[in-house]
């Protein structure tokens, strides 16, 4: 947040930025407010290329299932490539995709509109039609992204599911969404090491309710010796060698269904957002092209996987809809060592380079005690603007990435949003907002956010409140696949006045108005950028039914991870201590990573007789969350039923 202690740092002067000055985001936003559809109409002729024209463009009538230039129709994949090689640039690298073991494959626009032409083929062969659901199941490559164009083109909804996954959370997918293809590869390569993910499919079908899948398709990344299903199982190279490079696009409404993508929320099962095909790829194209400047000599590096939608947005859809080159990175930063980043950027001339908080602590941390991986050990003067994503940035966080990695001279864009905005809502656009460490600034253009109260009564700056988007805008989640009520009672619940509800708190500077995120106020974590909820956690820890009686899961702060996920567990034995504790809280933790994936394994494991309770039975996590913050409980507990099991539960193992 900005106060007086806090200046603002100036916003870079970019000749030809989009957006220069703040004078041009100020009558952006006033274009906005004085006629919103037409603010949008305009941005939609554009950036897109339309095969039937859209005639209008907000629809409301079906409120909140808001409808964006519905009868408009397009192809997605036609907007990301084809028309590209049209204008000339056949050329021009698309993709720089640099491989765990540093070996480096450069395709064109050309080649990339081939290879997604011959796979588009091959999954119509294979009987894939327009509307069917197709998992992709893949770690960072061309051919993942191959993929998800070449569902686009036949107009089938992809859904993406990330490689780190376990078998039971894919199948969970594949079954909710009721996919008739998934395409994998045999292993992923990961920091040097093989891991499987055909043998993860076929565990996932074998877990059965997977019927729907007809075919297998699987990428050879590493020639690993796997499980052959003849009836099902496929290799990509063999199904697309003799397809044609050329296929007709799929013309689509607007509204069609361009991909559903799993995301945690705070009760049940993960939701599968759904997302359009005409409202999402504008917002990833806008919002790529002025919060990252994107200028058509720049070399842009997203660093998320495309198993989350950061993923999606800058990586497969934003920035191919520009025709930009970018890199497409298979390994992890920290191999073969904490330099792979600063080498990388160094060796591509990378000027756009977008990641995580958490990425950028853990490599301050190996930067500091080892200066060959600092970096200043690199030439990195070809950057010029630097994006952070997913948790908020720390402010020590935020000045040593401006100061060590931008030199002092890129700007910062801090940019929130969600799998359910499609795009950034608020971030600073790099030639126009001045910059406050720790502050994602002002919402972009045409995003109506706001804090508001309970009831949705505005608040004024200076007060914290819930975080809102009062207009529909033309990338939001459409609804959640199969499940409309869910939809409606997460997103717009009847007390806030039909505004989109974020899931998040945020305060407004008092001053100069700049958003700051607070967090969440629902039951979902952030840790390492990804989302989790709660309930899921706790779900797969009682599914330990040999073991587990009860157990309540909570969040706590953690200098790299953002945050760190707590497990308060009741066991069906007596309480454990020393080292059977231990070997318990292992087994719980391998446990959770089965269920789910490695990603929600619980850092802490606590054992207590019993959870601390209300006398009417409710579990009290205000407590546990000071409990695992390792705080004094200074709070009330004289409604609580046990209080003795809080000095247990106090203890780590
Ligand atoms: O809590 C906010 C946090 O991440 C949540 C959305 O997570 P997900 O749907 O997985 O999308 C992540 C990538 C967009 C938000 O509700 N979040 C995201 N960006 C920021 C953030 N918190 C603070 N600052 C951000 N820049």
């Amino acid at each position: 947040m900005n106060d007086a202690k806090t200046p603002l740092i100036a916003a870079a002067d970019i000749e030809n930025a989009h957006v220069r000055g703040m004078s041009a985001y100020d009558q952006r936003v006033a274009e906005a407010d004085a006629d919103y559809d037409a603010y949008w109409c305009e941005r939609a002729r554009e950036l897109l290329s339309w095969r039937t024209p859209f005639t209008r463009g907000l629809d409301e009538s079906q409120a909140p299932f808001f409808k964006w230039f519905e009868d408009g129709t397009l192809n997605v994949s036609y907007n990301c490539l084809d028309r590209h090689v049209e204008k000339g640039l056949g050329d021009k690298t698309a993709l720089i995709f640099e491989a765990d073991d540093g070996q480096v494959t450069r395709v064109n626009y050309r080649e990339l509109l081939a290879r997604t032409c011959r796979l588009a083929n091959a999954l119509k062969a294979r009987g894939v039609h327009k509307g069917d659901r197709v998992v992709i199941y893949m770690s960072m490559s061309i051919e993942g992204v191959v993929a998800m164009q070449a569902c686009a083109r036949i107009g089938a909804t992809h859904s993406v599911v990330f490689g780190g996954f376990s078998a039971q959370s894919l199948r969970d997918r594949i079954q909710d969404a009721g996919a008739v293809m998934v395409i994998t590869a045999d292993e992923q390569l990961r920091g040097g090491k093989q891991l499987p993910l055909k043998a993860i499919v076929d565990d996932a079908i074998a877990l059965g309710g997977c019927e729907s899948v007809a075919n297998v398709l699987v990428y050879q990344r590493t020639g690993a010796a796997i499980h052959w299903d003849s009836t099902r199982d496929r290799w990509l190279h063999a199904e697309t060698q003799n397809q044609p490079d050329s296929c007709e696009p799929e013309w689509v409404g607007a509204e069609h269904p361009l991909f559903v993508l799993y995301t945690s929320g705070s009760t049940g099962k993960p939701k599968g957002v759904q997302h359009s095909s005409g409202g999402y790829l504008l917002h990833a194209a806008l919002t790529t092209q002025w919060t990252f400047d994107l200028q058509p000599d720049d070399v842009f590096w997203c660093t998320a996987d495309i198993g989350w939608v950061t993923g999606h947005s800058y990586i497969t859809y934003g920035p191919l809809a520009l025709g930009a080159t970018e890199i497409i990175f298979e390994g992890v930063p920290t191999f073969p060592d904490a330099g792979r980043f600063w080498k990388m950027i160094e060796d591509h001339r990378v000027s756009i380079f977008y990641t995580a908080p958490t990425a950028i602590r853990s490599l301050i941390k190996s930067a500091e005690s080892n200066e060959s991986v600092h970096p200043r050990s690199y030439d990195l003067s070809s950057l010029r603007i630097l994006g952070s994503v997913g948790e908020p940035i720390n402010p020590a966080a935020w000045e040593w990435y401006h100061q060590h990695v931008g030199g002092g001279r890129c700007p910062i864009v801090d940019t929130f949003w969600q799998t359910e905005t499609g795009g950034h809502m608020i971030t600073p656009l790099p030639g126009a907002t001045p910059l406050v460490p720790g502050s994602c600034t002002l919402a972009f253009p045409g995003i109506a956010a706001a804090i508001v109260d309970e009831t949705g009564a505005d608040l004024p700056n200076g007060q914290g409140g819930i975080l809102v988007i009062k207009k529909p805008w033309p990338s939001m989640i459409r609804t959640i696949w199969g499940d409309p009520e869910r939809f409606k009672a997460s997103y717009f619940p009847a007390e806030l006045k039909g505004y989109y509800l974020a899931g998040d708190g945020a305060i407004r500077d008092a001053q100069t108005g700049y958003f700051t995120i607070t967090g969440r106020i629902d039951d979902v974590l952030n840790v390492s950028g990804h989302r989790m909820g709660t309930m899921e956690i706790e779900s797969a820890l009682v599914s330990c039914t040999e073991l587990v009686a009860e157990a309540a899961v909570v969040g706590r702060p953690d200098e790299t991870t953002g945050e760190a996920i707590c497990a308060f567990v009741v066991l069906k034995g007596p309480r454990p201590s020393g080292e059977e504790a231990r070997q318990i809280a292992n087994t719980l933790r391998n446990w959770v990573a089965k269920e789910i994936g490695p990603i929600a394994k619980p850092k802490d494991i606590r054992f207590g007789d019993n959870l601390p309770k209300t006398r009417s039975g409710k579990i009290m996590r205000r407590l546990l969350r000071s409990v695992a913050k390792g705080e004094d409980v200074t709070q009330d507990i004289s409604t609580l039923e046990n209080p003795a099991v809080l000095a247990q539960l106090a203890q780590s193992n």
